[in-house]
C-alpha cells in the first residue's frame, strides 16, 4: 500500500490512482484466463504492485507465457521482489518476462490471446489513448481478448472540476472508448466491491 501511495504522489498522471485494485477487482479482470484451455501467451500491461499478476501468475501452465510491461521501475522493482523472483524459484519452468518500458514502445514479439490492461486511460491525452489502443489489439490475436478498467462514472464526476480543455478530453476518451466497444463486441461488468467501484471493459479480436 505504502510502495502505491509513494509512486501516486511522485508521477499521479502514470499512476492514475491512490489505491491498488482488489482482490474482486483482480478476479474480474483475469476471468478469461481461467476459461482458457490450451497454452495462452498472456500479456499485463501497468501493473503496478501486481494485484492483477498474483492472479495471473495462478492460472499460468506449463507451455504458457506471461509477460509484463509497465513504465515505472519503481514498480518494476517491487514486482520483481516480492512476485516474480519466487515465482520463478518455484516454476523454472515457466516462462514469466518483465519489461521495464512504456507499452508504446514495448519489445513484444508476436500476438498475445489475453491482454490485461491496468492503465489510467482518462489521465492520458485522446491521441495516447488512441495509440496505446491501437498497439495493444495489434497484439491481441485472433479470437483473443482484452481487459482494461475504469473507475465507475469516473468522466462524469470528473468534469465538473477539470478545465474546459480537460472536458474536452475526456468526451473524446469516451468517444472512443464507445467505439471500441462497438467494434470489439465489448461486455462491461461493474464491480462494486473495489475502492473506489470499477467497471472491467472486456473487448474481443473479431476473427478475420
Ligand atoms: C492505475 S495503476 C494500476 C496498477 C494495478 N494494475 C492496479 O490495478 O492496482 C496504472 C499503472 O500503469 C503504469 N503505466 C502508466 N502508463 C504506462 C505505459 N504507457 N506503459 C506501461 N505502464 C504504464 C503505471 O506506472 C501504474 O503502475
Amino acid at each position: 500500500m505504502f510502495h502505491f501511495l509513494s509512486q501516486t504522489f511522485r508521477d499521479f498522471k502514470h499512476t492514475g490512482a491512490v489505491w491498488p485494485s482488489g482482490g474482486n477487482l483482480a478476479r474480474e479482470m483475469t476471468s478469461s484466463l481461467r476459461e482458457s484451455t490450451g497454452p495462452k501467451r498472456v500479456l499485463e500491461v501497468g501493473p503496478g504492485t501486481g494485484p492483477f499478476t498474483s492472479k495471473i501468475l495462478q492460472s499460468i501452465r506449463p507451455g504458457d507465457e506471461f509477460h509484463i510491461v509497465e513504465i515505472n521501475p519503481f514498480f518494476c522493482n517491487v514486482l520483481e521482489k516480492r512476485l516474480l523472483k519466487p515465482f520463478r524459484q518455484r516454476h523454472p519452468e515457466l516462462t514469466v518476462e518483465l519489461h521495464q518500458s512504456p507499452i508504446e514502445l514495448a519489445p513484444l514479439q508476436g500476438t498475445f490471446d489475453h491482454i490485461i490492461c491496468g492503465l489510467p486511460f482518462n489521465n492520458f491525452p485522446p491521441s495516447l489513448v488512441r495509440d496505446i489502443f491501437k498497439r495493444m489489439l495489434g497484439l491481441l490475436s485472433e479470437d483473443g481478448d482484452l481487459t482494461y478498467f475504469e473507475y465507475a462514472a469516473v468522466r462524469a464526476m470528473k468534469a465538473p472540476i477539470t478545465s474546459p480543455q480537460s472536458r474536452r478530453n475526456l468526451r473524446r476518451i469516451d468517444a472512443h472508448g464507445k467505439r471500441l466497444h462497438r467494434q470489439h463486441r465489448g461486455s462491461r461488468q461493474l464491480v462494486m466491491a473495489n475502492f473506489p467501484p470499477a467497471v472491467a471493459v472486456r473487448l474481443y479480436q473479431p476473427a478475420s
